[in-house]
């Protein structure tokens, strides 16, 4: 049993925080309420005062690398990261090697993630077998072995026919289907965003217009198949525009951007610190205006990590030759709370909203509140605590994040999956 008294709690329905006791038991939240009567022998006590509990963050959106890539990261070492990011579920992304494109591979992420997990882990599949853009995968396949979702994120498909084909059969199984927006004949071998930076630092550019024309193209698609499409890592102040529009105009299409889109901008590749180097790549000042603009006004229905480890190896290298990335789960939500809530963006409740219940209710997964009788997956906060980010303190085996040696607010201080505590200020219980 856990007892944790005096905490202000922000329950993913009510608008203003509420203080009260909260009390644990067998996995689940059994009561709410002030000055409780409870079993203290029996009970982990956490003194909340001046800390905030959150429903679980859920991440749609990351990279865990098993099977293929354990130097980069693995399962175990992915969810300890996302624990100590706040984080209680997580939706993992199919680009393995081999990728996740069949019920087997479904169901080996999943056996392994009960085996070394310590939240929980959604698989998704890929759209296309072997992520190769060509033939759909055994969509039906992969439902029944309970991928949540389907995407060959990391790479586009480039065949809008293959795409129609993913729509109409994806639709038979309420499956979601998250796109990846990218014209690679476009962004050909660019490395950062194209501009006035990519000109004076003299690196090749990735034009906006590259994740535009992959937005614009599945909004058409969304539209005429009348299928819901997720739109991945919106990082451009015109795809944020064209979505905004979509909406408007009913068509069923919902996004997500990423913390280092309104967190950083191209500038930060000066002095060519491979940790800035992600795909879509860091926008200018404006891009992050607009892509705060949507997130305050509902256009951008989800603030997802991108949680993309690397290897040192594959950084420590020069700026064109390094992968794409940022190991993102441990810096999520103190960036989103300093960078949006401090900034008057919005209130809390709006980032449980973009960080917690917008994501589960689009992948149909459970999460997202605080309320008596639901799983005791939540998250402790500390919002009035600075700290400065040490990558040398990361969970993930990926340190490239460029927000290292940056001073935060907000931190996360506990992380409870099912009614236990698995991290507790710094430490993976
Ligand atoms: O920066 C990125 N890294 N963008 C992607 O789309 C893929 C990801 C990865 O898998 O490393
Ligand atoms: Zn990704």
């Amino acid at each position: 049993m856990i007892y944790i008294k005096d905490i202000s709690i922000v329950d993913g329905v009510s608008e203003i925080p509420y203080k009260g006791d909260i009390v644990i038991d067998m996995g689940k939240i059994v009561k709410i309420g002030k000055g409780l009567d409870v079993d203290f022998k029996n009970a982990i006590t956490i003194n909340g005062k001046g800390l905030h509990i959150l429903p679980g963050l859920v991440d749609m959106h990351c990279h865990l690398r098993e099977p293929g890539y354990e130097y980069k990261e693995d399962i175990e070492s992915g969810t300890k990261s996302a624990a100590a990011g706040g984080f209680t579920s997580i939706s993992a992304m199919a680009n393995t090697n081999p990728p996740i494109d069949n019920g087997g591979m479904v169901n080996f992420i999943k056996s392994r993630a009960k085996e070394v997990g310590i939240v929980k882990v959604y698989p998704i599949a890929t759209i296309t077998k072997g992520l190769q853009g060509k033939e759909i995968t055994e969509i039906g396949e992969l439902y029944e072995a309970g991928a949540v979702a389907l995407s060959d994120d990391g790479m586009p498909v480039k065949d809008s026919n293959v795409m129609k084909l993913a729509l109409q059969y994806s639709r038979m199984f309420n499956m979601l289907i998250i796109s990846h927006c990218e014209d690679l004949d476009l962004a050909a071998d660019g490395v950062m965003n194209e501009g006035y930076m990519s000109t004076i630092l003299g690196l090749k550019g990735i034009n906006r217009a590259a994740e535009e024309i992959g937005i614009a193209r599945d909004i058409i698609l969304a539209k005429h198949y009348k299928t819901h499409i997720h739109i991945a890592h919106v990082s451009t102040s015109g795809s944020v525009e064209l979505i905004r529009q979509a909406k408007h105009e009913g068509i069923p299409i919902t996004c997500e951007t990423a913390p280092h889109y309104f967190s950083a901008t191209d500038e930060w590749v000066d002095g060519y610190d491979t940790n800035t180097k992600v795909n879509p790549p860091l926008r200018t000042v404006d891009d992050v205006e607009a892509i705060k603009k949507g997130l305050m006004d509902g256009t951008i229905d989800v603030i997802a990590t991108d949680h993309a480890p690397h290897h040192m190896d594959e950084k420590n290298i020069e700026y064109n030759l390094a992968a794409f990335g940022i190991s993102g789960f441990e810096t999520a939500f103190s960036l989103a709370y300093t960078n949006l809530v401090e900034q008057g963006i919005f209130n809390l409740s709006t980032l449980v909203e973009k960080m917690s219940s917008k994501p589960a209710n689009i992948l149909g997964i459970d999460g997202g509140k605080i309320k008596e009788g639901c799983i005791a997956d939540m998250t402790i906060v500390d919002l009035n605590r600075e700290y400065i980010v040490d990558v040398d303190n990361f969970y993930s085996k990926g340190k490239n994040n460029p927000f290292n040696g940056k001073k935060l607010k907000g931190q996360v201080l506990y992380t409870i999956v099912d009614g236990k505590i698995v991290y507790e200020k710094g430490k993976i219980v």
